[in-house]
């Protein structure tokens, strides 16, 4: 009998029982990790069948990029929309998917009503609590986890202006005080939700990041409900400093709060039609995901990791850079996987249970 050796083996079949036995999706490689794998939906392109389709193939949490945000909730003082938000939440609903709330509590993208009037401090506080109470209510039960604040700090680590903090603010412009409000008002909407404050450019050791570390600590002692650190990871200089991040999510997950990576992507020098310019540069970006996604793993406390979207063809990065980056995602244009993609789904695969 002839013994058929795994040489004479036509290398296609070998491909094709290699790309089987590593066929599962990101989503899927999730429940050995412990963690949730998630990324940003846009209402505009739930219509758009590669986009569905990868959306709910490879996560198991979504966010709505836009759709929660004052802006969108609240076309009036009176009037609120939740359409943009009901959709993307069916969506999860059908495809199980977890799905985090953002946000309540932002200087930026409001509407215009709301900051062109100047209330008094006791009205704009009526109207956030208010506004909150409603929010929870209607997504009780379909939003496991709220960034009640989002990106309150600045570089050195100074608490930024704003309505809700100083303009006129309703805190009395007494430090974090604000904050700590809104997240009560948030645990009584909905003591089940867990309630993050959300972040950019904090996850190394730097001024911010003591700025919330400090915070953290405050609330936590004076028994302010706060249950979670999001650090948005929106990566654009390629030399991330790991070391750093890696003491950062430590010191925040001795602290015995979670942690969940928002908002990742790593944006790459592209063209005007989004194409990447230093063909390396998708194995460095590969490199990256890898890395952090290492990093989250081996810190106690870290839950999930989110992508700002799915696709670089919808990616908010050539809108927040005029063009010149992009590509910051796990699929390009067409939907294919990228290096990037690989990588994650290796570290996915490797971790063992815990
Ligand atoms: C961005 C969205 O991606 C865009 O669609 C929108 O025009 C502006 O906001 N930090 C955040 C996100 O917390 O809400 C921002 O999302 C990106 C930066």
């Amino acid at each position: 009998m002839k013994i058929y050796r795994l040489q004479h083996v036509p290398t296609v079949l070998l491909f094709l029982f290699a790309s089987f036995c590593n066929a599962q999706s990101l989503r899927e490689k999730t429940p050995q990790v412990g963690i949730l794998v998630g990324a940003a939906a846009n209402v505009n392109y739930l219509s758009e069948a590669a986009y569905t389709s990868t959306l709910s193939r490879e996560f198991n949490m979504l966010e709505p990029e836009d759709a929660m945000k004052w802006e969108v909730l609240r076309p009036n003082e009176t009037t609120f929309n939740f359409e943009d938000a009901d959709r993307i939440v069916e969506f999860a609903r059908t495809h199980d998917m977890k799905v985090r709330g953002h946000n309540l509590v932002w200087g930026t993208h409001n509407p215009e009503w709301l900051t062109r009037d100047s209330y008094t401090s006791q009205k704009l506080s009526n109207l956030l609590h208010d506004h909150i109470s409603r929010v929870l209510s209607h997504f009780r039960n379909k939003v496991f986890a709220w960034d009640v604040v989002n990106e309150a700090f600045d570089g050195k680590g100074n608490l930024r202006d704003s309505i809700w903090y100083n303009q006129p603010g309703i805190g009395a412009g007494d430090g974090t005080a604000y904050i700590a409000q809104a997240f009560r008002w948030t645990r009584e909407a909905d003591p089940d939700a867990l309630l993050f404050y959300n972040e950019a450019e904090a996850e190394e050791l730097n001024p911010k990041s003591d700025a919330i570390y400090a915070m953290v600590t405050d609330l936590r002692r004076r028994g302010v409900p706060i249950d979670g650190i999001g650090f948005q990871m929106h990566i654009s200089n390629l030399t991330p400093n790991y070391a750093s991040i890696t003491a950062n999510f430590a010191r925040f997950g001795k602290l015995g709060i979670e942690i969940h990576i928002t908002e990742m992507d790593v944006a790459l020098p592209v063209t005007k039609d989004g194409a990447v310019i230093e063909s390396d540069d998708l194995e460095r970006q590969a490199g990256i995901y890898r890395k952090i996604v290492e990093i989250c793993l081996q810190t106690p406390g870290c839950t999930a990791i989110q992508t700002w979207g799915v696709t670089d063809k919808y990616s908010w990065l050539g809108w927040a850079t005029h063009k010149t980056k992009g590509a910051g995602l796990l699929f390009d244009h067409q939907y294919h996987p990228k290096p990037a993609y690989k990588a994650l789904a290796e570290v996915l695969s490797k971790r063992p249970p815990q």
